[in-house]
């Protein structure tokens, strides 16, 4: 499926709760990871194919994983880590957010998943569900990060690499 990018609407938008985890879903399960695993990345959140469901899929190196319904009940402490995002290509930023996530939600067999993590897995679940509650990394940079992404985003426009994206030119609107 293609991978919607910024300013596709549908990633600002927050996705609805799966009640029934059928075939269907499962089905959305094994296209999202095989979308995932071609682009490549580590994660992949419904509405960035366009489906307004709350599910992700991610591979954190060891095997594919799925989480339905993901809520964050708890974080603590902070950890900085380079974040880039399929939606947003090409662009990377050192990120702060918490460093460790207390996630609940469910799996393709509609097992409560009940989980803290830390570090990279704790980023992978914050991104994600990010992306179901309609929010997108940029909306997590510090105001510095804002500015010197700006002017980057002016050079840019001066002289277009011959691969840009067009969404990116839009990143923070024209001034
Ligand atoms: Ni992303």
């Amino acid at each position: 499926m293609p991978i919607r990018t910024y300013p596709d609407p549908v990633l600002a938008q927050p996705t609805i709760e799966i009640d029934n985890i059928d075939g269907k879903i499962a089905q959305l399960a094994q296209v999202m990871l095989e979308t995932m695993y071609q682009a490549p990345g580590v994660g992949l959140a419904a509405n960035q194919v366009g489906i307004q469901k709350k599910i992700f899929v991610y591979d954190k190196g060891d095997g594919p994983n799925v989480v339905i319904n993901p809520v964050i009940v708890e974080t603590s402490g902070t950890w900085t880590y380079e974040e880039g995002c399929l939606s947003v290509p090409d662009l990377h930023w050192n990120i702060v957010r918490p460093n460790k996530v207390h996630l609940q939600g469910l799996d393709l067999d509609g097992n409560t998943l009940d989980v803290e993590v830390d570090e990279y897995h704790g980023r992978i679940f914050q991104h994600e569900t990010d992306h179901l509650n309609g929010i997108l990394l940029i909306e997590r940079l510090s105001e510095e990060q804002k500015q010197s992404t700006k002017k980057e985003l002016q050079r840019m426009r001066l002289s277009p690499p011959a691969n840009s994206h067009d969404g990116l030119h839009l990143l923070f609107g024209d001034e």
